[in-house]
């Protein structure tokens, strides 16, 4: 059955690439077909996303019938806690045990975690070979899939170890999204608010209004918010592909997540509760500047909440263990914490023109009135 899906280009002149959204599409391997090279493919997902999703793929591969293909697959551990270097290495170990060569394709078929790290396997193999996304979860639908930015993580700071290499085509089955459990769906729907506070007040608007059915995964409503959030990040991203500016907005909330995620141990606080909690921060932020209201900020609240994320980080972290992680960030230049904030809901900018001690006030919780 053949299933219609759109398709976004990410517009980086002899790099582009499409981003395919539609229902069933693992089921389409033909829209796979123009992006592989060579005569190798090494699959990469894990345990959880190989029981669910690894055969459709396999299968769909193999139909395409590629002349004398070599096609591997390598089953990593399920997890946040899994996405360091020595997990790399073992791509890098299976790539060259099975003799994979400069023209091979790699396809991350999972979340985040596995499009960061088999992207980042694609960069350094031999110098750079070409990869596929094939997300699975909400988040990496809308955010982490698109864009180039690959890495793992490191014990001092979060995704401090990396590099920017731009997948050959990602390929979105809004389908996947049934298994996911509801708590890492909501994850997703931190990203997807976050383009509607730094870019889109309509679109934060149209979630606030349908927020319950995208929760139930309403089947066009759901697409939609799919994509118009890879639609606001392939425009940035095509504009400022190496985050020399702009691009940078795309970490709001992320200063503040990428603290708690650190403080609290990797895969604690899911990705995107982490970031839920930290728009929650930057908005409570913005305000005590004078920058936005607080109707603004209690609007933003009630969507996150709504959403089921958390509207702030873990009791015990006291506003000491933030700034200690925070001054790692990668925004960091000359000791400076750089933060993304609203100047109303739908544009952000990137500051360090706030005060310590509002900081402080934010970081501490301190009530506002
Ligand atoms: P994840 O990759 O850990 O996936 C979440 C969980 O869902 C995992 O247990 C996974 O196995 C499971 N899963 C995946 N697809 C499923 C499905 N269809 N059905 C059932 N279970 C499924 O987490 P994530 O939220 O996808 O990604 C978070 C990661 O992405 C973080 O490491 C974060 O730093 C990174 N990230 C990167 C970028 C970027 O630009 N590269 C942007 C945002 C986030
Ligand atoms: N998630 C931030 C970025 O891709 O730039």
């Amino acid at each position: 059955m053949t299933h219609t899906h759109q398709t976004l280009t990410v517009d980086l002149g002899d790099r582009s690439y499409p981003i395919y959204i539609g229902s069933g599409l693992l089921r389409q391997p033909q829209l796979l077909a123009p992006h592989i090279a060579g005569k190798q493919i090494l699959v990469v997902t894990n345990t959880t996303v190989a029981a669910l999703y690894l055969d459709t793929l396999i299968a769909g591969l193999e139909s395409l019938q590629i002349e004398g293909l070599q096609l591997d697959r390598l089953v990593l551990e399920d997890g946040e806690q899994h996405k360091h270097l020595d997990t790399v290495s073992l791509v890098f170990d299976h790539l060259l045990q099975q003799r994979h060569n400069r023209t091979t394709t790699l396809i991350a078929l999972g979340g985040g975690v596995i499009g960061d790290m088999t992207g980042f396997a694609a960069a350094a193999y031999q110098r750079g070979v070409n990869f596929i996304q094939v997300p699975t979860t909400l988040l990496s639908q809308v955010d982490s899939s698109v864009g180039g930015k690959t890495g793992v993580n490191h014990p001092l700071g979060k995704n401090m170890i990396g590099a920017f290499h731009q997948p050959q085509c990602v390929l979105i089955d809004t389908q996947s999204l049934a298994t996911l459990p509801a708590r890492e769906l909501s994850a997703g729907l931190a990203e997807v608010i976050k383009y509607g506070l730094i870019a889109d007040a309509s679109f934060f608007e149209w979630l606030s209004l349908n927020i319950e059915q995208l929760k139930q995964l309403e089947p066009a409503l759901i697409s939609q918010a799919i994509y118009r959030s890879c639609a606001c990040k392939a425009e940035i991203v095509a504009d400022d592909e190496r985050e020399q500016g702009r691009r940078a907005l795309l970490n709001f909330g992320h200063t503040f997540g990428h603290a708690v995620e650190t403080q609290m141990g990797y895969g604690q606080w899911l990705h995107g509760e982490a970031v839920g909690a930290g728009m929650a921060m930057a908005a409570d932020l913005s305000h005590r500047l004078g920058w936005i209201d607080w109707p603004t900020v209690e609007r933003i609240s009630r969507l996150l909440e709504a959403s089921g994320l958390p509207l702030w980080g873990p009791d015990q972290m006291a506003a000491n263990d933030y700034l200690q992680h925070m001054q790692v960030d990668k925004k960091v230049t000359d000791g400076t914490i750089r933060l993304i904030l609203l100047e109303q809901l739908g544009a952000a900018v990137v500051t360090s023109e706030f005060s310590s001690e509002l900081l402080h006030q934010t970081l501490s919780h301190q009530s506002v009135c």
